[in-house]
């Protein structure tokens, strides 16, 4: 049926499918939905699949959990979207305050409007044009975000990079993760606005951050008066604060979307009082609404209401603490694959995150790992596990635990993985 869909649905959306990346479905074309549980997906034809890619993290709160449908429902009743802010927002900026240490914030649809907003306040505040983004990033459909370097060291434009407004070096340095000596270079120039980068890079595999690194950059952002803002998107998979709460990071601006709304589209971005101060200066309220930051459905009560049973009743210290103890199960599990059958890849753990990728040792580096992508073997990977009911992300080799993940899930996974790499091997 799924098979069927597809075909139904070529006649009415671009490549068959709702939105361009679900093309990266392995298999020709995509299993279509019938129902999310839990840790559980179910496709049109009734197959069970345990879920792994978990929205790619905006399910890690677990599909349609009852607490969080019931708030849904509740609130879907009395008003979904009147452009007037709720109590459920003061509660919501107050518990993202208590996590990651910035006393304001804002609402968004999504993660990448968050990035974009908090590039454009950064702007606006400093009044300098560029930012600096680490080498193999992902912030979301982010124009000055899709960057990369030649040979030579120059700025240019990633593959893939469509219909780009303006040459990328116009907008942006890069710089590699993990290399102070060439953050401070691309400092130099005076022309930087903000520094914008995951903590640990989790779009080209785990690339985790070298001890101090990152309180390095902390401190150059701070002698440069350049705006730091912190990524948290997908590194919350580490704990309720994020990587932030965890190194004790102290950033000037914080983005995060996906598992905060439960499954309901949304986005955040924190700020100091410092900034929102300037902010507030510099932004006229006449025309307030036409200046690049916005969006109608931001904030909208429906994704505060989401935000708020998410934060305070899924994603608490309590779930996290068995979504990481299954995490490390997961990546035990796959490691000891890995050593038995001597094969040339290693696994990253990051909370209730793992990730194993084709190379033996750890990258330090976006490149690093970018050399090691193997999208055949992917496909692969992702198509024989579909097959045996396990649905990771199409995107690399990510495995992400929600609070309804249970270790016969992980197990299950383990035992798969095994027949997998034995066939590859023999
Ligand atoms: C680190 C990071 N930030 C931001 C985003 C953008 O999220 P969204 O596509 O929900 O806007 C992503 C998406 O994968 C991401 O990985």
């Amino acid at each position: 049926m799924s098979w069927k869909a597809f075909k139904s649905a070529e006649q009415a959306l671009l490549g068959g499918v709702p939105m361009n990346w679900m093309t990266k479905w392995p298999g020709g074309f995509p299993i279509f939905l019938k129902s999310a549980i839990g840790a559980h997906v179910e496709d049109l034809d009734g197959n069970d699949y345990i879920d792994f890619c978990l929205g790619d993290t905006g399910a890690m709160a677990g599909h349609s959990s009852p607490e969080i449908g019931e708030a849904i429902r509740k609130q879907a009743l009395i008003g979904i979207s009147a452009m007037l802010p709720t109590l459920d927002s003061v509660v919501v900026a107050n518990e993202l305050a208590k996590r990651f240490g910035l006393p304001i914030w804002q609402f968004t649809v999504s993660a990448t409007d968050a990035n974009r907003h908090a590039i454009r306040y950064s702007r606006l505040v400093t009044g300098k044009r560029k930012i600096i983004v680490i080498d193999q990033c992902y912030h979301g459909s982010v124009d000055e975000t899709f960057a990369t370097l030649d040979a030579s060291g120059n700025t240019i434009m990633r593959e893939g990079n469509v219909g780009a407004p303006v040459d990328l070096d116009s907008t942006t340095r890069v710089v590699e993760f993990n290399d102070l000596v060439s953050m401070q270079n691309a400092l130099k120039h005076n022309d930087v606005a903000a520094i914008i980068m995951e903590p640990a890079m989790t779009n080209v595999g785990i690339v985790l951050p070298e001890s101090g690194y990152l309180q390095s950059v902390a401190e150059l952002a701070r002698k440069n008066s350049v705006i730091w803002i912190v990524d948290e998107t997908h590194t919350i998979s580490v704990g309720p604060g994020g990587m932030t709460a965890e190194l004790g990071l102290r950033p000037d601006m914080l983005t995060i979307g996906k598992s905060v709304g439960g499954g309901i589209p949304t986005g955040t971005f924190g700020m100091t009082h410092e900034i929102a101060s300037k902010v507030t200066k510099k932004t006229k309220r006449a025309v307030i609404d036409i200046g690049g930051v916005g969006g109608t459905l931001a904030g909208n009560a429906l994704s505060l209401a989401a935000m708020r049973v998410t934060l305070m009743n899924v994603l608490t210290d309590e779930n996290f603490a068995k979504m990481i103890s299954l995490g490390n199960r997961w990546c035990n599990g796959v490691e000891t694959v890995i050593k038995e059958f001597n094969m040339p890849w290693h696994v990253q753990r990051l909370g209730a995150r793992g990730e194993y990728s084709f190379q033996e040792i750890s990258p330090r580096t976006g490149r690093e790992a970018a050399a090691a992508l193997d999208f055949d073997l992917d496909q692969y990977i992702h198509l024989r596990l579909l097959n045996d009911g396990f649905l990771l992300t199409p995107f690399h080799n990510m495995a992400l635990m929600s609070p309804y993940t249970s270790e016969e899930d992980v197990d299950a996974h383990t035992i798969s993985f095994r027949a997998m790499c034995k066939d590859l091997v023999t």
